[in-house]
C-alpha cells in the first residue's frame, strides 16, 4: 500500500532529511524530527480514510508506514468521544466533549504511539524493541509486543505505580526499575539501545511515536465532523500534546480541514517546564520566532501525576511551538487541584482519569475561569489513562466507604434519606 510520507524536517534548525534516513534525531542539530509528507492533489474525496480497518490504521494513508499485516492485531482507537453537559457546567462550559483514550487496549493513549512505533519496528526488521517510560508507553508497548510476540525491554523509575509495573511484567516485558528518576531512566535505555541496537520508542526521540498520537485528532475531526475551538492535552514531555497539533496541521495541509483548533497545555505546578517556557516566548515574535533560540529550561518534577512528571521535556520544543502557533494557552494548576479533579470527572461523566489525565480537567476550569475559554466555545479534553492505573492516589481524593454490620436494620440506616 501506498504511504504519503516523503522524509523529514528538524523542528529545531529545519534540516530536513530523506524517508530513508535510518536515524532518530536530526544530525545537524540533535532536535526531534517530524515526519513530512508529499499530499495527493485532486484525489477522490475518501483518499485519507482505509475503510477496511476499524483501528487507528483507518488512517494509514496519512500515516508513514505501509505493511499493515506487520500491525498489531490489538485494536488501538478509536476511542469514545463523549458529549460532557453536567461536566462543562461545573466551568460553564456548554460545549465540552471527553475522548477516553482510557478505553485502549493498555489502558492509556499510548496505544496510539506504540501501535505505529511497533509497525515501524517490524518493518525495519528491528529484533528487540525498547523504551524508557513513566510507565504508560511501557506498559502500552509490552502489551502491543506481546500481541505479536516481538522481544520489549522496557526502563522505568522504579517508583512507577504498581499498576504499570505489574502490566510490563504481565506482558512479559523485560522490565529495568532504574533506580532514578524518568529521565535517569530515559537516558540510560537511549545508551543500551545504542549498544544493542535495539529499536528505541523512546517519547519524542522517535519521530513515529508523534505520528502515532496524531490520529487522536483525526478521530476528532471525524467524530465532531469538524474542528472544535479547543483541544485540552495533559502534558509531560509534550508528545501528545504535539502529536495532536501535528494531526490536525496534517489536516489543513492535505486539504481535509480549513482550520485548526487552539491546543491548551494542561502541566502541574510541580512539572511545569512547557508552561514556563511558553511564557517566555515573547509575544512580539510570535507566532513565528526563530525556534533554533528557544530553550526549555529543566525544572525539578515533584508532581504526583507520575505520567506527566519529567524534569526534561524530551518533546519540548515541538509542544511549546504546538501551543504558540495554534494561539492556545499553558496552564499549570496545583496537584491538590489534580486529585480533585478525579472524582469530580467521574462524578459527572462517568468516567475514571489517572491523575495524568485529571489534570486536563484541572487546566481547563482555570483557563474557563480566567476566561481564557468562552463558554460558547467548543472543547475537547483527552482523557489519556485509566484511573485504575493508580488507585493509591484516587483514594486519596475520595472518602472512605460506609462500614455496616450485615443487618438489613444496619443497611437502611446507612442510607437513610436516599
Ligand atoms: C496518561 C498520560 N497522560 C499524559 C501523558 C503526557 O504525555 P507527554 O509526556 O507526551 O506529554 C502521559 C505520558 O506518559 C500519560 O501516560
Ligand atoms: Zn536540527
Amino acid at each position: 500500500m501506498k504511504t504519503y510520507f516523503s522524509g523529514f524536517r528538524c523542528y529545531r534548525c529545519g534540516t530536513e532529511q530523506a524517508g530513508a534516513f535510518g536515524g532518530y534525531v536530526c544530525p545537524a542539530c540533535g532536535g526531534n524530527l517530524e515526519a513530512r509528507y508529499a499530499w495527493p492533489r485532486g484525489a477522490p474525496p475518501r483518499w485519507w480514510l482505509d475503510e477496511s480497518r476499524t483501528d487507528v490504521f483507518r488512517y494509514r494513508p496519512l500515516l508513514p508506514v505501509s505493511r499493515l499485516e506487520l500491525a498489531s492485531p490489538l485494536r488501538v482507537g478509536p476511542t469514545p468521544l463523549y458529549p460532557v453537559p453536567r461536566l462543562g457546567a461545573v466551568a460553564g462550559l456548554r460545549n465540552l466533549h471527553l475522548k477516553d483514550d482510557g478505553q485502549n487496549p493498555s489502558a492509556s493513549f499510548k496505544d496510539r504511539a506504540g501501535a505505529v512505533a511497533l509497525l515501524r519496528a517490524r518493518e525495519i526488521g528491528a529484533r528487540v524493541v525498547a523504551g524508557a517510560s513513566t510507565g504508560n508507553a511501557g506498559s502500552s508497548m509490552a502489551c502491543l509486543a506481546a500481541s505479536v510476540g516481538v522481544p520489549c525491554a522496557i526502563f522505568v523509575p522504579e517508583k512507577a505505580p504498581a499498576a504499570k509495573i505489574a502490566q510490563l511484567l504481565v506482558f512479559g516485558a523485560t522490565v529495568l526499575a532504574v533506580q532514578g528518576s524518568y529521565d535517569d531512566a530515559f537516558d540510560l535505555c537511549l545508551a543500551v539501545c545504542a549498544r544493542r541496537g535495539w529499536f528505541n520508542r523512546n517519547t519524542g526521540h522517535n519521530p513515529f511515536t508523534r505520528e502515532g498520537k496524531k490520529t487522536a485528532a483525526f478521530e476528532i475531526f471525524e467524530q465532531l465532523g469538524g474542528i472544535p475551538d479547543w483541544v485540552v492535552v495533559p502534558t509531560g514531555d509534550g508528545n501528545i500534546l504535539s502529536g495532536l497539533w501535528k494531526g490536525f496541521c496534517d489536516l489543513r495541509e492535505a486539504g481535509l480541514a480549513d482550520r485548526r483548533p487552539r491546543m491548551l497545555c494542561a502541566q502541574s505546578d510541580r512539572s511545569d517546564a512547557i508552561a514556563r517556557t511558553v511564557a517566555k516566548v515573547p509575544a512580539a515574535v510570535r507566532p513565528m520566532p526563530d525556534w533554533t533560540g528557544v530553550a526549555i529550561e529543566p525544572v525539578r518534577a515533584t508532581t504526583l501525576a507520575d505520567s506527566i512528571s519529567v524534569d526534561v521535556p524530551r518533546d519540548g520544543l515541538a509542544a511549546v511551538r504546538a501551543v504558540v502557533e495554534s494561539g492556545g494557552a499553558a496552564v499549570a494548576v496545583p496537584d491538590a487541584e489534580i486529585l480533585a479533579a478525579i472524582p469530580e470527572m467521574a462524578r459527572n461523566a462517568g468516567v475514571f482519569p489517572e491523575p495524568a489525565a485529571a489534570c486536563a480537567w484541572a487546566a481547563l476550569k482555570r483557563a474557563a475561569q480566567r476566561g481564557l475559554v468562552k463558554p460558547a466555545e467548543s472543547v475537547v479534553c483527552l482523557c489519556t489513562g485509566n484511573g485504575l492505573k493508580d488507585v493509591a492516589h484516587a483514594r486519596e481524593a475520595v472518602g472512605a466507604p460506609i462500614p455496616v454490620a450485615n443487618t438489613l436494620a444496619a443497611a437502611l440506616a446507612a442510607t437513610e434519606g436516599m
